[in-house]
């Protein structure tokens, strides 16, 4: 590998930021990952996927969506999967199921996913790839399991908000989205920070099933994570963009909706505008959704709006956000108005193709672990 970086861990020690080394190395590794994805991107399966709890937002946009698009028209092939049976991890209702992954997909569609290219699933059409979670927990242990960061955080969210204790499908979920990356040999995974506890799990599932089950040639390979530079986007509440605190822009929402959004958005009581993402994170903020849109950069647009205030910071940011998703969102309404036909074919391609896949992937497993009696 000639990305300059060594393929075991570096020694990367934290910064000063409080970044743990894992990140450190995350993002050491990514450039070197970009070089090679440029160089022969065929050599890299993408999987990645979204909790179907609602339609997606521009947090989604910018953190995952457009990377997963960039990636597509790069060559690389993707695998999207809608993690209808992570819905259930930490609520009782999973709401309308049927219309939310209609949502999740139509914004796919629309942001730029190719169903000719990219396969897009949901998880409970795929019995194959959810029976790889049995032999995968083998390989773990309830002592890993409890040290999970983003298990432990998210647990603590659904006590904090519905009084609920931890289920045993939230407790092994970092388990059953190593069977979502694994199932497909997936090799390279688009993160945030938040994520790379996960994608260590499935490391350690990879790694571990190679090491008990197929030590003469590895079966799975150890995907690699793309750590997404995207900063998080904030709500207009100041806090990260999510669904479940209502603070978000919707991918489908209207210009009027777009308005709204950014009128009631927090700003700081200093008049010039500057981008100190530290120091003003709300301002940062709509600089930086106004710059993606108007294809600047947040520093250009500070400057340029400067002693003019706040006021005409949300006006340039509602333009520019207005016009930047028109596209998107005129593409959804063909997509939309097109009727369920749409979205019902691309997910009855992608589950025949991701369950082809699936069911290629558990005849090896069960080969390799001796379960084969006929
Ligand atoms: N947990 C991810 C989320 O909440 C969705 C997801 C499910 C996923 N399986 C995955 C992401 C596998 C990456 C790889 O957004």
């Amino acid at each position: 590998m000639s990305s300059g970086t060594p393929s075991a861990s570096p020694p990367v020690p934290p910064t000063s930021s409080g970044e743990t080394a894992s990140v450190a190395a995350a993002r050491a590794r990514t450039a070197g990952l970009e070089a090679e994805i440029a160089r022969d991107p065929g050599r890299f399966r993408v999987l990645t996927g979204d909790r179907p709890t609602g339609a997606l937002h521009l947090g989604h946009l910018l953190g995952t969506l457009d990377n997963r698009v960039r990636l597509q028209r790069a060559g690389v092939e993707v695998v999207l999967v809608v993690a209808d049976y992570q819905v259930i991890t930490d609520r009782d209702d999973a709401g309308d199921l049927p219309g939310t992954v209609r949502e999740v997909v139509l914004d796919y569609l629309a942001a730029g996913i190719d169903p000719d290219r990219s396969t897009v699933f949901t998880h409970s059409a795929v019995p194959a790839l959810n029976q790889l979670l049995l032999p995968f927990l083998s390989l773990v242990t309830v002592a890993e399991l409890e040290r999970n960061p983003t298990v432990k955080a998210e647990a603590a969210d659904a006590a904090r908000r519905q009084g609920r204790g931890m289920s045993g499908l939230l407790f092994t979920y970092p388990v059953h989205q190593a069977a979502d990356i694994l199932f497909c040999h997936g090799n390279l995974v688009p993160v945030g920070q938040d994520q790379l506890p996960h994608l260590e799990a499935t490391r350690t599932v990879a790694r571990r099933f190679n090491q008990r089950f197929a030590a003469a040639r590895p079966y799975f390979p150890e995907p690699e994570a793309l750590l997404t530079s995207a900063p998080v986007v904030l709500g207009n509440d100041g806090a990260k963009m999510s669904k479940s605190r209502g603070n978000a822009l919707e991918l489908r929402a209207t210009d009027d909706d777009t308005a709204a959004f950014v009128r009631l958005a927090k700003t700081d009581s200093q008049r010039h505008i500057t981008f100190e993402p530290e120091a003003r994170p709300e301002v940062a903020n709509l600089l930086t959704l106004g710059a993606h849109f108007a294809g600047t950069t947040p520093g250009l647009l500070a400057e340029q709006v400067g002693a003019a205030g706040a006021g005409r910071l949300k006006q340039v940011v509602t333009e520019a956000l207005v016009e930047g998703l028109r596209p998107l969102r005129a593409r959804r309404r063909e997509l939309a108005a097109d009727g369920p036909a749409v979205v019902a074919d691309v997910l009855a391609r992608g589950n025949a193709r991701a369950n082809a896949v699936a069911d290629r992937t558990l005849a090896d497993v069960r080969a390799l672990l001796g379960t084969v009696y006929a």
